[in-house]
Parts: structure tokens; sequence; C-alpha cells
């Protein structure tokens, strides 16, 4: 998936922002060894680093990994997918914002998390759950659908039930996990959300022409204003799930 890091970083550091609440739940400590799996453009990265001893930043996008390392030359990015963590017993921490619902294969994920932590080692995360931005899914599913395209979720929002499965299933014993409605305010207007579909859809919109793209942008937004939006902003239907669990 590509992603715009600039985009990113001046249209939706909301994400980040959330997440700065996520890092209250890692544990302050200078010798800790963390590992912030999708670290994006690096600013948790760059929050946590002040919480710990050493701290690595791993993502799937270059554009991020490079944006990252540009933003934050003093800490250590690396461009690599989470699926392929193969570490032994290397961190005190994993922590991961916004990211595991890009993850389909969520067993190996956490097969991988599970081996590359210390013993009493945590895990703190938050992602997608079960029925996150469940209108905009279906408005897009049926915008794209128009123009002969057949849109499959690319994203796993998992249930609490599920998610405790997998991890219970690798060792993990489970400190905190819950989900819940987090709706979530675009900029004011109504172009906020062609930016924030062109952000997160970006591999789906590059099928079709610019001309096309824009008609389907509209289309969506036809589709769901009644549920998202208030008349000044979008505000999006996003479900979160939490967890803190050890090793
Ligand atoms: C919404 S951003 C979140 C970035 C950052 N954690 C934050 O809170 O701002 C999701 C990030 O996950 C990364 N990502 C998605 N799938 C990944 C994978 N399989 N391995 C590593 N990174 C991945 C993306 O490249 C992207 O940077």
């Amino acid at each position: 998936m590509k992603w715009d890091s600039t985009l990113y970083d001046n249209k939706h550091h909301f994400v980040s922002e959330y997440g700065m609440d996520l890092i209250n739940l890692v544990p302050i400590n200078d010798t800790n060894a963390i590992l912030d799996i999708g670290c994006g453009t690096g600013v948790l990265c760059n929050t946590l680093s002040k919480r710990c001893g050493y701290i690595l930043g791993i993502d799937g996008s270059n554009t991020m990994i490079e944006k990252a390392k540009h933003q934050y030359p003093n800490l250590d990015f690396k461009y690599m997918d989470a699926l392929e963590i193969n570490d032994k017993e290397r961190w005190d921490v994993v922590f991961s914002n916004a990211v595991f619902h890009w993850i389909n294969n969520q067993d190996l994920l956490i097969k991988n998390i599970y081996r590359s932590l210390k013993d009493g080692g945590i895990l703190v995360c938050e992602f997608g759950a079960y029925g996150n931005i469940q209108k905009i899914e279906e408005g897009f599913t049926k915008a794209v659908a128009e123009y002969g395209y057949e849109y499959h979720s690319k994203f796993t929002f998992p249930t609490v039930e599920s998610f405790q499965r997998i991890l219970e299933k690798h060792g993990f014993k489970i400190e905190v996990i819950y989900d819940y409605d987090r709706p979530t305010q675009l900029d004011a207007g109504r172009s906020s959300l062609d930016l924030w579909i062109r952000q997160f859809y970006q591999n789906e919109l590059e099928n079709f022409d610019e001309n096309i793209q824009k008609e389907i942008l509209e289309l969506l937004a036809k589709y769901v204003e009644k549920d998202l939006w208030d008349e000044t902003k979008w505000i999006l239907d996003y479900r979160r799930l939490r967890v803190v669990a050890y090793k």
C-alpha cells in the first residue's frame, strides 16, 4: 500500500494525536527497549523515546520511513513488514497505534510479537475494531461498484473475542482489552472527506482516471452524508480496539 506521508502529517495527524493517549499506558523506564510497529512518520516514536532507553520504529512504507528519518534523525527507523519480525526476546515493550487492521494475518503478527518480547514484556496497541468505518466501507463499495469495480474490504477489524483468542493462543496474559466508539472529526468543510479517502483508499482510486475519481468521491459523499455529515464537518464512524497484554 502506498502512503502519502505529507498528506498524512498535514491533514491526518489526528491519528497520532489519538495515539498520545495510548502512550500513557506504556511504562516509563529508561532502560526499556521499545519496538513501534507501523511507526508512520515517527511522531509517536519521538514521544516514546523520552520514556525509554532505546526505540526502533518499523514501517512497511518507504515514504513513511523516509519522512520519519528526516524528521527525527536521532532515532532509529527501519523499512520492514511487521510479518517479517523475527526478533527473539529483544523488546520490553511492543507498541502500535492504528496499524494492525492493515494486516490480514493477525495470527502471524501476534506470534511474531510474542516471540520478540522478553519474558514479562508488554504489548500496548490500538487499532480498528469490528464495525470500524462501516458507513465509509459501505459507501465506498457502492460508489466504485457504479464504475464496475468490485471492492472487498482490505481491512481486518476483529471483535474483542476473536482478537483475545489470538492473543491467548500465543501465550499472552491480557490485562486490558476493550472496544469503543470513537467518532472522529475531520477538518471543517466537505472536501476533507475527499482527502481522507485519497489517503486511505489511494490504491483502489488509482484504478480510475482523475475525473472518475472525483465522481466516485462525490457519490460516496452523497451516500454517507446522512450518517456522517453534520452540516459543517464530517464525523467518521471510527471504532477502536485497545489492548495491554503481557508475555
Ligand atoms: C494509519 S498509519 C499509523 C502510523 C502511526 N502509528 C501513527 O499513529 O501515526 C498506519 C501505518 O501502518 C503501516 N503498516 C501497514 N501495514 C504494515 C505492515 N504489514 N508492516 C509494517 N507497517 C505496516 C503503514 O505503512 C502506515 O504507516
